[in-house]
């Protein structure tokens, strides 16, 4: 294991014992569906990004950021309760969605209830008061700007062939760049970095989120459901216009066949049109120029242990198998 995978193991654990903390005796039905996938695990990146930014711009004060960490992956959760009630999906992070074991009314009142949490969490940071206003400002556009991407992804469903893969890198720097980009940028202005350090680090993480998302798209595809903890295929099955499905049309591959309930053999037939066309090595080179945009916004940042752990993060957004 790399150094940054024993780091991001370490801040994994801290980041669930903290949950675990605050959301692991709550009270009442709806507060228990809200912390259902909060205390499910999942990988906790956005944290491990905001942390290594803050202490890539002054060393030692992730110390003090524990709570505005705890903020970005509760906007984050909120988000996969939603989407899991979009995508019509029935696992997430290993256990049954929020709306499948109880229903859609409570699983959106539960995402909303994370959504208000998140915004009481981002105030308790140790900050100066004016990086605090700004941290709220960003993470509230923020979530605006994941709506705005999640509506596209939707209505992409049914734009079907009209939608071009720059269409794709506009839903995609949305629904989930956007998040890595304020993980990132918030943690460097909680730090008190200026503005230049600011967005060079917003710029890091909308290139590495639109990366991470491009890798999400591979994994739906071909990692097992015990693998990624989500159903397999699911894009497939909804008929996504993921780049991968932009790509194969491009190259004569139509997957509007695979737009019904799939068994894993039909996404093993799929996969194999897939890489009969050289469609997934062309996804996934257009993931690592993202990731080497990502690695050049770096370069305004002092050397560090930090900043090289960033530089490591983003490789390692598409080096993932789950
Ligand atoms: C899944 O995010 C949703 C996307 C933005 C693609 P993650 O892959 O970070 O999910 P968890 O948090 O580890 O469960
Ligand atoms: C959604 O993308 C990203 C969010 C903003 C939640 P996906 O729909 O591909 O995420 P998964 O694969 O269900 O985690
Ligand atoms: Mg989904
Ligand atoms: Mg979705
Ligand atoms: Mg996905």
């Amino acid at each position: 294991m790399s150094d940054l995978e024993t780091y991001l193991e370490e801040t994994a654990r801290q980041v669930d014992i903290a949950l675990g903390r605050y959301f692991g005796d709550v009270f009442g039905d709806l507060y228990r569906a809200g912390a259902h996938l909060l205390l499910a695990g999942g990988k906790r990146l956005r944290p491990a990004m905001l942390l290594l930014s803050a202490d890539a711009v002054r060393h030692g004060s992730s110390d003090n950021l524990m709570t505005a960490a705890l903020a970005l992956e509760i906007t984050h959760t909120f988000t996969l309760v939603h989407d899991d009630i979009m995508d019509g999906d029935t696992t997430r992070r290993g256990v049954p969605t929020v709306h499948t074991l109880w229903d859609e009314p409570t699983a959106i009142l539960a995402g909303d209830v994370l959504y208000a949490k998140a915004f009481e969490y981002i105030t308790l940071a140790a900050a100066e008061d004016r990086a605090r206003v700004k941290a709220v400002n960003m993470l509230a556009r923020t979530c605006a700007e994941i709506c705005e991407g999640q509506h596209q992804d939707m209505a992409f469903e049914e734009r079907g062939a009209e939608v071009e893969a720059g269409d794709y890198i506009e839903m995609a720097a949305k629904k989930t760049g956007a998040l890595y980009a304020a993980s990132a940028s918030i943690g460097a202005i909680l730090a008190g970095c200026g503005p230049v350090e600011a967005d060079a680090l917003y710029q890091y993480g909308m290139n590495a989120g639109i990366a991470f998302q491009i890798q999400d798209d591979l994994i739906d595809l071909l990692a097992p459901a015990e693998k990624s903890g989500k159903d397999r295929g699911s894009d497939l099955r909804e008929g996504k216009q993921t780049l991968i499905a932009i790509v194969a049309r491009e190259r004569g591959v139509d997957l509007s066949k695979y737009r019904r309930p799939l068994t894993p053999e039909d996404v093993d037939a799929a996969i194999a049109e897939l890489e009969g066309a050289g469609v997934l090595d062309e996804v996934r080179r257009i993931a690592a120029e993202r990731v080497t945009t990502a690695r050049q916004a770096l370069q305004v940042l002092p050397e560090s242990q930090e900043r090289k752990y960033l530089e490591e993060l983003v490789e390692f957004f598409v080096r993932r198998s789950f």
